[in-house]
């Protein structure tokens, strides 16, 4: 046999310089064999699924969170086309009610998308309306209308119950 520069090299050295980039012989071939590389992915596949089903199990307890109402207000204390100004989730959380109609309540989280100023309600304009820089905000979606602000004000779910305004949060 001859080398990539013509030279002829014998079998032996041929198999001297295989076994130094090859250094497995027959008696080695039972160290990797098909079965334990099948074994090895099955063993793989399995670790997989167990964590799939693992993260699966966690997003569905994630999901089971219980609701619970916390009050806000009487509904006779809001006017058809009125606001009533409360704090939710937190203490230091401005939030808003608007009364729509004489049976539709919305509530928003009064904090501006833009930058984070106070949100208004302005009832001659009947929007509303953050004065830091004039955004403006739809009050039956929280939709931006005008402004800079491009995402709409974060909805707070509420519920009427036996005359009172109840807003809904989730518990864990
Ligand atoms: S912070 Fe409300 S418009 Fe800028």
């Amino acid at each position: 046999m001859k080398q990539a520069d013509g030279q002829r090299i014998s079998n032996r050295e041929r198999a001297e310089r295989w076994a130094v980039e090859f250094p497995y012989g027959w008696d080695a071939d039972d160290a990797v064999s098909r079965r334990h590389l099948l074994r090895w992915a099955v063993m793989a596949s399995g670790a997989l699924f167990a964590a799939t089903a693992g993260l699966a199990g966690l997003g569905f307890l994630r999901d089971r969170r219980t609701v619970a109402m916390r009050q806000i207000i009487s509904a006779d204390e809001v006017e058809v086309g009125g606001v009533h100004y409360f704090d939710y989730p937190g203490q230091d959380n401005h939030a808003i009610l608007l009364r729509l109609t004489d049976d539709r309540f919305v509530a928003y989280s009064g904090k501006c998308t833009h930058l984070s100023c106070a949100v208004y309600w302005n009832s001659d304009r009947q929007i509303l309306h953050c004065p830091c820089h004039e955004g403006v905000f739809e009050p039956e979606t929280g939709d931006p209308i005008a402004g800079p602000p491009t995402r709409p004000l974060p909805k707070i779910a509420v519920r009427q119950d036996n005359g009172m305004i109840y807003a809904l949060e989730e518990a864990p």
